[in-house]
């Protein structure tokens, strides 16, 4: 773990163990260039303490790449509780706790919210120990789930590329395989099926799929046979690194653009795709919807200024895979590029 603080090119790394659950608990801080660091908290079973620092550094990176190309004033930072166990209600509730009274001490620096293997229900546990949380709404007490605004941002995204691709939005009778039938997974399925797209979904669990599918008139494919699937589109929506060395060679796919966060296992995995033809947008960028709305729901603005602002994403993806198109390059070159140039202009007005 020295390693990995040493050479890390974020501002400050929180850590902590919380002997009651046996859970390491990590706050990684990326950058606050724009402003005050905002991202999910994640709660997940890791095989060492230091995958879960890394996935807190990396994902934090991340959130400060997405905030930075929408053209949010915050920064990036990430939470991550590496359970050794599923805990019992109690002691998850306890543990929540103990990450809110950590971030209720920051005093603003970093606030949490919702992500993988969180709920909305946990911002309320959270939220009892401080103000520095999104996806509860206080005022009347009840969740704000950022799924189907994360949807959206996927959904228009995919149109963008399907344009670039195809030379069409068109989606009726395009074939997109979602992967992780979740919070995202499901909201974009629904919004894939009615735009007449041949929707095919996986899940690890394999009833989730199933029983979905029975909805919505999909077929479902094994977790085993997601990356040999023909597709138009692989819309990663699961867990991360999914594109590594080892898919990128077998993939049958047009495009990959889908919710999950560090959808590649190396930036050198965009070079592999642009090399096949697939096109690729980059990850931070299309699945910034649920960013996107929280924060602007937190100020009380409505569903419909926030699903606007989410639209939005298929633009910046457009202008982004044109730019990627004129230098030959894989679009993850151009939105880096992007991200850098917004943090060097916001360091330089300083
Ligand atoms: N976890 C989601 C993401 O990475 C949504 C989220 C954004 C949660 C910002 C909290 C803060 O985009």
């Amino acid at each position: 773990m020295e390693q990995l603080i040493a050479s890390w090119s974020g501002e400050v790394v929180i850590s902590a163990f919380d002997a009651d659950s046996g859970a390491w608990i990590f706050i990684a801080i990326h950058d606050t260039t724009l402003g005050p660091a905002v991202g999910g908290c994640r709660i997940r079973v890791y095989p060492k303490p230091r995958d879960a620092l890394l996935d807190a550094m990396r994902l934090a990176e991340g959130m400060t790449a997405k905030w930075a190309c929408i053209g949010f004033p915050l920064g990036g930072g990430k939470s991550v509780l590496a359970i050794p166990g599923v805990p019992e209600a109690e002691c998850r509730g306890r543990l929540l706790r103990r990450l809110g009274r950590i971030v209720a001490s920051l005093r603003g620096l970093y606030a949490c919210g919702p992500d993988l293997g969180t709920t909305p229900e946990d911002m309320a546990v959270i939220q009892e120990e401080t103000e520095y949380v999104h996806g509860w709404d206080r005022e009347h007490g009840k969740p704000v789930d950022p799924g189907p605004f994360t949807a959206l941002g996927v959904f228009v995204g995919i149109r963008a590329a399907a344009q670039r691709v195809f030379g069409s939005s068109e989606l009726a009778g395009r074939r997109v395989l979602v992967q992780g039938v979740g919070d995202v997974g499901v909201p974009l399925a629904g919004m894939l099926a009615d735009a007449g797209a041949e929707v095919l979904l996986s899940d690890l669990i394999a009833d989730r799929a199933r029983s979905l599918g029975h909805e919505l008139g999909a077929s479902t494919v094994p977790a085993g046979a997601v990356y040999t699937t023909p597709c138009d589109v692989y819309a990663p929506c699961a867990v991360g690194a999914t594109v590594n060395a080892e898919v990128v060679p077998s993939l049958q796919c047009r495009i990959v653009a889908g919710s999950a966060n560090n959808q590649l296992d190396r930036p050198d995995d965009a070079e592999g795709l642009h090399a096949r033809g697939i096109l690729y947008a980059p990850d931070y960028v299309v699945n910034a919807g649920g960013a996107i709305s929280l924060p602007m729901l937190r100020e009380g603005r409505t569903v419909e200024a926030v699903r606007d602002r989410v639209a939005r994403i298929g633009q910046t993806l457009g202008e982004i895979f044109d730019e990627a198109a004129a230098a030959g390059e894989s679009p993850l070159l151009a939105a880096d590029r992007r991200v850098r140039s917004v943090l060097e202009q916001a360091r330089r007005s300083r």
